[in-house]
């Protein structure tokens, strides 16, 4: 589709709801869902990044999908492991620098050490960014920065009077602009704990499409329906996107 005239999302987030589903209707296993859903996942960011979407955050393992079989976690994170060794030559190609949010403790290390590689070698990369949320929780990612800011109060860096939301945003885990859509796949109409303070002010769509069922056509609707809506950011004027 061409996208001339329209407004792109600043900030995009995908929720990539749906995988288990897609291949339980599949007579598949979970995990080649999961592996699905990764393709799709390369598919979608290359063609974002393309369409000229600049920073795309994904919701790739939740601290709560612990909770999930042993067997189920300890294939997603090998499938982390083995996407990002992998496939990392194309964020590399593409220009798109990799960065994840979440707490690093619980993750195995060579998972950690995947993350710090792309980390690494894409650092310095210009043209998009994929943040990518790996045992990330909204409230916990709140609670950090609270402990982070009370440290810093207590080290006399900061006073009390100086906390606003300009001060919190700085500390979040990444320094990235409030986000203006976001996508959950598969039908499920909740946001399960997801970058609750960017947020804020986002646009939220629902498409009934299994994440690894989504294509770049499904992409296209969605841009065409982030620009039928109208964004107000509390006021009364409509303000286009
Ligand atoms: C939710 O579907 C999906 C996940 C918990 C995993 C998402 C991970 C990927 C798509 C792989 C991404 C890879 C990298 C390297 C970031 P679900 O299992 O909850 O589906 P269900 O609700 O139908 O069971």
């Amino acid at each position: 589709m061409n996208y001339e005239g329209l407004t792109l999302p600043k900030h995009l987030t995908i929720i990539m709801d749906g995988n288990g589903r897609w291949a339980t209707e599949r007579g598949l296993t979970r995990s080649e869902g999961h592996l699905e859903g990764s393709k799709t996942l390369e598919k979608i960011a290359l063609y974002a990044y393309e369409k000229g979407i600049k920073i795309l955050s994904v919701f790739a393992f939740s601290t709560e999908n612990f909770k999930r079989s042993k067997e189920e976690v300890g294939y997603l994170m090998d499938l982390f492991v083995n996407m990002l060794n992998k496939r990392h030559y194309v964020f590399k190609e593409k220009d798109v620098k990799v960065i994840f949010s979440g707490r690093r403790e619980l993750l195995r290390k060579d998972v950690l050490a995947a993350m710090d590689k792309i980390t690494n070698d894409t650092a310095n990369n210009k043209s998009g960014i994929l943040n990518i949320c790996l045992n990330y929780s909204g409230q916990d990612e709140i609670v950090d920065a609270t402990k982070n800011i009370s440290r810093d109060i207590l080290a006399g860096k900061i006073k009390i009077e100086d906390i606003d939301r300009h001060l919190f945003h700085q500390y979040l885990y990444q320094d990235l602009p409030d986000i203006d859509f976001v996508i959950r796949t598969s039908g499920e109409n909740r946001i399960s704990n997801f970058m609750l303070w960017q947020m804020a002010y986002a646009e939220l769509y629902f498409p009934k499409i299994y994440f690894p069922a989504f294509t770049t056509a499904d992409f296209d609707e969605a841009i065409l329906e982030f620009n039928r809506r109208n964004r107000r950011f509390g006021g009364n004027e409509t303000k286009s996107n």
